[in-house]
């Protein structure tokens, strides 16, 4: 039976953090989760994108229950402004779900943030990882929490390279850059699992990808791409609303495993509903994993001791 936003269990008294909740797959992963009545923390990069996506929400559901913050994953300053926002706003903290949405693609030209990372790798990966680690003592140590974090089809064109992790020494945009800030997302979803495991924690985590959607993320794509994109995206994606069930399916179905990867079901999971996605070799890499795990510890200058 196909799994929709229909089948989401009932979420009252559960809260919610969604990054990237402003635009496309986080939006209507927002949305899904407040019509089933979970209270949504929705940090933006600014407050007018947190209030637009609040009235939005509100829109369809007139009592979602909605916090808006500021958050920039890019900046390890804005990370830790967030973390502390979460403490004042809900001392003593209990977070049920962390979706790790938020994401940028294909920027042109390497770029660097304000802590001196490419804003591809620190935005995607970086930002995602010190989040989860601060976060983490915030979550409800509980069965049925879960943090999922958003991969993509690209992980199977991806690579990590140690030599190359801020593409200093050459700039792909979308297949070097991009691909492996998602490669990192899905490896980190997965050891993060082992972790938990290891340390005999209730708490999951779990990792989707959208198949191809049609949202914001292709708006920095230019010449060919962006040909391709604009006559391409309509036969080939499906719209942004089916794109957020893999992750909504990880967020909350009672079948959803931990260390579980989720992705479309229909040809090369690029449309459809939720089901087991095929995952790259270098996903069971456990070395692999945990020298990233280490690079991005020493990199975000966080530690993450996951305990039970
Ligand atoms: N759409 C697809 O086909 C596809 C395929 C595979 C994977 N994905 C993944 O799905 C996730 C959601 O993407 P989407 O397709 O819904 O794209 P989107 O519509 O562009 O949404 C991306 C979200 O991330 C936010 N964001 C970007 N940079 C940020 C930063 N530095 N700090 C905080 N938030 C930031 C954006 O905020 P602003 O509005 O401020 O830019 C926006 O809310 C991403 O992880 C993406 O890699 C998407």
């Amino acid at each position: 039976m196909n799994w929709t936003a229909s089948d989401i269990p009932p979420q009252e008294g559960r809260r919610a953090v969604i990054t990237g909740a402003n635009s496309g797959i986080g939006f209507h992963a927002a949305l899904e989760l407040a019509r089933h009545g979970a209270e949504i923390v929705l940090p933006a990069r600014s407050e007018a994108k947190a209030e637009d996506a609040i009235r939005r929400i509100r829109a369809e559901v007139p009592q979602a229950k909605l916090t808006p913050a500021l958050l920039d994953l890019s900046s390890r300053r804005s990370v830790r402004r967030f973390v502390e926002t979460i403490d004042d706003r809900f001392p003593g903290g209990s977070i049920d779900v962390l979706i790790n949405n938020a994401g940028v693609m294909a920027l042109p030209r390497r770029e660097l943030t304000e802590d001196g990372f490419e804003r591809q790798f620190a935005t995607n990966f970086l930002g995602p990882f010190a989040l989860t680690a601060l976060l983490f003592p915030r979550l409800k140590p509980a069965s049925g929490t879960r943090i999922v974090t958003l991969a993509s089809l690209i992980v199977h064109q991806g690579r990590i390279d140690f030599d190359n992790l801020q593409s200093e020494r050459k700039y792909v945009s979308l297949y070097g850059a991009y691909a492996q800030s998602k490669l990192a997302d899905l490896i980190f979803a997965l050891e993060l699992q082992r972790r938990l495991s290891r340390a005999g924690s209730p708490i999951a985590s779990l990792a989707a990808h959208p198949g191809i959607a049609v949202t914001n993320l292709m708006a920095h794509f230019t010449g060919l791409y962006k040909l391709l994109g604009r006559f391409l995206t309509p036969v080939i994606a499906q719209s942004a609303e089916r794109g957020a069930l893999p992750g909504l399916f990880a967020a909350t179905a009672p079948e959803a495993a931990a260390g579980g990867y989720y992705g479309p079901n229909g040809a090369g999971e690029r449309k459809g509903f939720p089901a087991p996605a095929r995952l790259p070799a270098a996903a069971a890499d456990e070395a692999l994993a945990s020298r990233l795990w280490d690079t991005a510890e020493r990199l975000t200058k966080t530690r993450f001791d996951v305990v039970g």
